[in-house]
């Protein structure tokens, strides 16, 4: 059914840095998987394949292009989107001119729900969606021992209890951070 998602995931494999568990292969597919979750959830009339794969690009300039991840985070609509256009203007042959746009904009849209509520209730659902697919994934308690990992110069005490603070407040006020109501069933799924 997602054919066209399986081969261009296959291609751009190697693009991924797989060691970057934050934003690289393993948060990509983890996007992948919410969205797909949220598309179920909140039945919704949009192409599955599009919203699929405007997920697994989302975060590819983090791995392809930028040491300097502030940058890559404060331009992060900009540039995830011009690396998400060549790449599939590259590896992204069996879909249309038109669908390319909407992979685009949804990647485009995508950043920064977190802490500034910059969100897209007036926009597109595919950019609704890839948008609360992400931020889930930014409190995914199970992404929690990632940070505690990287973070090891710190008490890992008082990261732990940080991140349990993040989560708590997250789970009580995930209304200010997403765009679709049905998005809760997916994120109470996961805890
Ligand atoms: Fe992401």
């Amino acid at each position: 059914m997602l054919s066209r998602f399986i081969h261009l995931q296959k291609q751009v494999r190697p693009l991924f840095d797989t060691k970057d568990r934050i934003h690289g292969w393993d948060h990509a597919l983890q996007v992948v998987e919410n969205a797909q979750c949220i598309f179920e959830n909140c039945s919704l009339n949009i192409n599955s394949e599009l919203l699929a794969v405007s997920a697994l690009l989302h975060d590819l300039h983090y791995s392809v292009l930028l040491k300097n991840k502030i940058y890559a985070y404060i331009f992060e609509s900009r540039i995830s989107s011009r690396v998400a256009r060549d790449v599939l203007d590259i590896y992204g042959i069996e879909f249309s001119q038109e669908e390319k746009e909407i992979i685009i904009k949804a990647i485009y849209n995508h950043p920064h729900s977190f802490p500034f509520r910059r969100l897209n209730k007036n926009k597109d659902l595919y950019s609704q969606v890839l948008q609360d697919a992400d931020t889930m994934e930014l409190f995914n308690p199970e992404r929690a021992p990632v940070y505690l990992h990287k973070k090891q110069t710190k008490p890992r005490s008082f990261l732990k209890k940080l991140i349990t603070n993040f989560n708590n407040y997250f789970t009580s006020h995930i209304g200010l951070y997403i765009n679709l109501e049905c998005t809760k069933h997916c994120s109470v799924k996961k805890n």
